[in-house]
């Protein structure tokens, strides 16, 4: 398998990153994954857009940005992707320098590696019958909006699902359930979406804002901008995540109990459907009204 590390495409066996570098010593860098179907890459310029807004963030020079969806597409040729669904992981940390909290010497260069590597997605199953979630509580900072590769709590929450045989891990903040560790979450109350704004608690979505500002309106949802509250989930109908390694899963059960009647709901249907309709052209254009 091909992959390209700081301007060249070598072999993964080959590619080898500095015990100095800020993403290993400092988690010092940011990420994307985004979503290959039949060979596509899936909006790569919102994912390319939001690793630009991250890297303004944490002061980081974004110079060879524009040439990442073009590794991307030479990856999917060199590695014999086009026929299959994969995932592209991009990753660009603050370089290689001994060890400082403060910034290394301004002529030190980032270090940028992408991948791609196939990926079917979750099994059938779990679309068809939903998945079940647990709640942890939200012990992460306040610049979530950053797609920082300083995952602990997440791994940390997603590890505990995975022990109770559970999907996700919703974290909870201020008694609002607002994203789960690799996805976003929204609920269905009264027949409408609601999920929490984007804001600097959560990862503003690829997925979670073509559902919402794009698949909602096509399939004639209505969306509200706002908390689900953890006391009150007997008033939500459906819950479902987003997220491009989940698409628009139903969750069916949270922490054990089951979610409105314990099975996948009409609105999330109508998502999920029309997500995987978009996502099969592969194109921004309209899904089709007969949705
Ligand atoms: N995770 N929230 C968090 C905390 C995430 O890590 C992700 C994505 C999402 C969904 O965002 P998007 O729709 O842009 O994928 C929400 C990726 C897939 C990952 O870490 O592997």
């Amino acid at each position: 398998m091909l992959v390209y590390l700081n301007g060249e495409f070598i072999p993964k066996s080959e590619a080898k990153v500095s015990v100095d570098d800020r993403a290993f010593l400092l988690a010092d860098g940011v990420y994307e994954v985004a979503r290959v179907y039949r060979g596509r890459v899936f909006r790569m310029q919102e994912h390319l857009d939001r690793m630009r807004a991250g890297l303004r963030s944490i002061h980081m020079r974004e110079d060879d940005l524009d040439t990442f969806a073009d590794v991307a597409e030479r990856l999917l040729d060199e590695n014999g992707l086009r026929e299959t669904n994969s995932i592209v992981y991009i990753q660009v940390s603050r370089g290689c320098a001994p060890r400082t909290h403060h910034f290394p010497p301004a002529e030190t260069t980032c270090t940028v590696y992408i991948a791609a590597r196939e990926y079917p997605g979750p099994p059938p199953e779990a679309f068809e019958k939903g998945v079940s979630a647990i709640t942890v509580p939200d012990t992460r900072w306040s610049r979530c909006d950053i797609k920082s590769v300083a995952l602990l709590p997440n791994v940390l929450a997603k590890q505990k699902a995975e022990e109770v045989g559970a999907f996700e891990a919703l974290f909870i903040r201020d008694g609002v359930l607002i994203e789960g560790s690799h996805t976003n979450v929204c609920g269905v109350i009264d027949g409408s979406v609601v999920t929490y704004p984007a804001c600097n608690y959560i990862l503003p979505g690829i997925t979670r804002a073509v559902v919402l500002d794009e698949v909602a309106p096509a399939v004639g949802v209505d969306v509200r901008l706002g908390p689900i509250l953890h006391e009150r989930m007997d008033q939500v109908q459906e819950l479902f995540l987003t997220g491009t390694t989940s698409e628009v899963l139903p969750v069916v059960t949270l922490d054990g109990n089951p979610v409105g009647d314990g099975r996948p709901g009409p609105v999330t249907r109508r998502l999920q459907e029309g997500f995987r309709q978009m996502a099969d052209q592969g194109v921004s254009a309209s899904v089709t009204s007969s949705i």
